[in-house]
């Protein structure tokens, strides 16, 4: 599978957004993913539908929403009529995961389960079939330029060799501190959407130099 760049756009400069997009599009990043936040499930607040139905006139690059929120069954439809593509939602907000994920797809957008990093990968071996993505946080979610946490690593690994006994090909994207300095470090167990934050592509230079990195590391030449 070819490594993909999903640009997070919590991290971009909000006072010229549409400027911005057009740059991260003719940088070549793959994806945009917006983190909507609620308050309650991370100590933050981020994003929602309407941001995602302003923004979509403006590329053709896929959305994708992680929704970093305790219901987010409340937010679908809204995100289907703004134009998300995928929803990815947390394995540790959804009691009732397989209808969630059923709800996603039926209202004709792809569907992915994320991870926090203390959270084992055992639950999500059951929801495999029913999903396009798999995200393992490689930091507590809620906040841009948190410190990495290794022991994220084995878990891609095992979510990695269990698709592939499986014989599924299914998405590993992390999200946090994804940085030339880890990119390696995750590709290498398997991971293939990059989620590019305020450490590894809005780090203030150019996206075309960015992107470039984020590519150069995980081809192992950083
Ligand atoms: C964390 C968010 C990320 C964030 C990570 O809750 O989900 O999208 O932007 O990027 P870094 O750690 O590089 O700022
Ligand atoms: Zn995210």
């Amino acid at each position: 599978m070819s490594v993909k760049i999903a640009a997070s756009l919590m991290c971009a400069d909000l006072t010229r957004l549409a400027e911005q997009v057009a740059c991260l599009e003719e940088a070549g990043v793959d994806l945009l993913h917006f983190d909507l936040m609620d308050g309650g499930f991370v100590p933050n607040l981020a994003l929602g539908p309407g941001f995602l139905r302003c923004l979509r006139p403006l590329t053709r690059l896929p959305f994708e929403a992680h929704l970093m929120v305790e219901q987010p069954e409340v937010l679908l439809s809204s995100l289907a009529e703004a134009g998300c593509d995928r929803v990815i939602v947390h394995l540790e907000a959804c009691p009732l995961l397989h209808r969630t994920l059923q709800e996603v797809h039926r209202l004709g957008m792809e569907a992915g389960v994320a991870l926090n990093p203390a959270t084992p990968v055992d639950g999500l071996l059951y929801v495999l079939d029913h999903v396009e993505v798999v995200l393992l946080m490689t930091v507590d979610p809620g906040f841009a330029g948190q410190p990495f946490v290794p022991a994220v690593i084995p878990k891609i690994e095992a979510v990695s060799n269990f698709l592939r006994e499986r014989g599924r090909a299914v998405d590993i994207e992390v999200d946090g501190s994804v940085n030339e300095r880890t990119i390696p470090l995750l590709v290498a167990r398997g991971a293939n959407v990059l989620v590019g934050g305020s450490t590894g592509l809005f780090t203030g230079e150019d996206f075309r130099i960015t992107v470039r990195r984020m590519r150069e590391a995980a081809l192992g030449k950083g």
